[in-house]
């Protein structure tokens, strides 16, 4: 990243170190390159930290800034100075991981990351992504055509004032486009020094293997959260090759907001009152309890609501909560 620290560069395989203490293989070779950049005594450190890549270490609290924009992800947030507030908040929480992408806005949301935090705090890592286009509103649409993602990816560099993406995801796969043709094209991205890691998104574990075997895959981003348990198969899959798994919608807002009822949640809810926390909370120290591979990433376009995202850092399940949640 263009200000911090370069000296962060080094090629381990792979270390994680989280709160949950959950069984993990041991750290990966020590290096002098792999420095710590995380304040242990930061709110959003509770939640222990990841080494994304093996040598990018981040709190694993992150921020979502997708809700930054305008309404439905489109334009111009109502108050540009509040969003740059919620993020600049973020960070001085301790949050280091700001997960964006070109989409978002579109373009917004990385206008406002550099607006709102250049010249960038040493350590800070935004993960953006490229592989969708936004015609309107309404529309979002896949585009993983090798030429798309080389365009995108510049014009992130661009907006965001980066000469390095440290973690460049792919955001979807593309059905018009072979899968190995747009994770191929990121491989190129980082041999040029474009990208330093690479992660994908919205994958199913046959996608996950068919990337796996082109690049490394430091990250995984998909739809997770205590109602939706689509990507447990993925999540196993990360936890086994020490991949962070990044759990989009951490706060099931569509399942609440559906009024379908959910076991799962209900007990969440349950919990969350007997602890006398509030549901954002409580959902949020599920997914931290859950894994230690998992990194949530919530949004919000508000500071209250941020803080009290990032206070659960420090909340820890009992094994006999995760067992009536389920
Ligand atoms: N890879 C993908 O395809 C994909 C898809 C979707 C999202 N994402 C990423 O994942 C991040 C999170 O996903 P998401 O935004 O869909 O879901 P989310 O973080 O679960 O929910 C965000 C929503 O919850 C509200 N909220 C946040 N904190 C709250 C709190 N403490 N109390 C009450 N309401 C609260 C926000 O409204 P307020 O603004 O009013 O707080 C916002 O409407 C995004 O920012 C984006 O970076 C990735």
């Amino acid at each position: 990243m263009m200000t911090s620290d370069l000296s962060r560069r080094s090629f381990l395989t792979r270390g994680t170190m989280a709160a949950t203490g959950a069984a993990l293989a041991p750290l990966a070779i020590a290096s002098a390159d792999r420095e710590p950049v995380v304040d242990p005594k930061s709110p959003a450190a509770a939640a222990g930290t990841l080494w994304i890549g093996g040598d990018l270490q981040v709190s694993r609290l992150g921020f979502g800034a997708m809700r930054i924009t305008g309404e439905g992800v489109w334009g111009e947030p109502r108050d540009a100075q509040a969003a740059r507030a919620v993020l600049q908040r973020a960070v001085a929480l301790g949050t280091n991981f700001i997960d964006t992408a070109d989409a978002y806005g579109p373009n917004i949301s990385e206008r406002l990351i550099k607006e709102a935090l250049y010249p960038y705090p040493r350590g800070l890592l935004i993960a953006t992504k490229g592989g969708y286009v936004r015609p309107s509103r309404e529309k979002w649409v896949p585009d993983g055509r090798p030429e798309h993602l080389r365009a995108a990816c510049e014009a992130s560099l661009t907006r965001l004032k980066l000469e390095q993406i440290e973690l460049y995801q792919l955001h979807r796969p593309d059905p018009q486009v072979p899968y190995e043709d747009s994770i191929g094209e990121l491989a190129k991205l980082q041999k040029a020094g474009k990208i330093r890691h690479i992660g994908v998104s919205n994958v199913d574990p046959q996608q996950l293997a068919k990337a796996r075997a082109i690049v490394k895959v430091v990250s995984v981003q998909n739809r997770y959260n205590v109602a939706e348990r689509g990507s447990d198969n993925v999540l196993a899959i990360c936890e086994r090759e020490h991949i962070a798994f990044l759990p989009w919608e951490p706060l099931a807002q569509s399942v609440q907001k559906s009024w379908r009822p959910d076991a799962r949640l209900a007990a969440l809810k349950a919990i969350a009152k007997e602890r006398n926390i509030d549901t954002s909370r409580a959902m949020l120290a599920w997914l931290l309890t859950k894994s230690p591979v998992i990194l949530p990433i919530p949004g919000t376009s508000r500071v209250d609501h941020l803080e009290d995202n990032v206070a659960a850092a420090k909340i820890k399940l009992s094994a006999q909560e995760m067992a009536r949640v389920g």
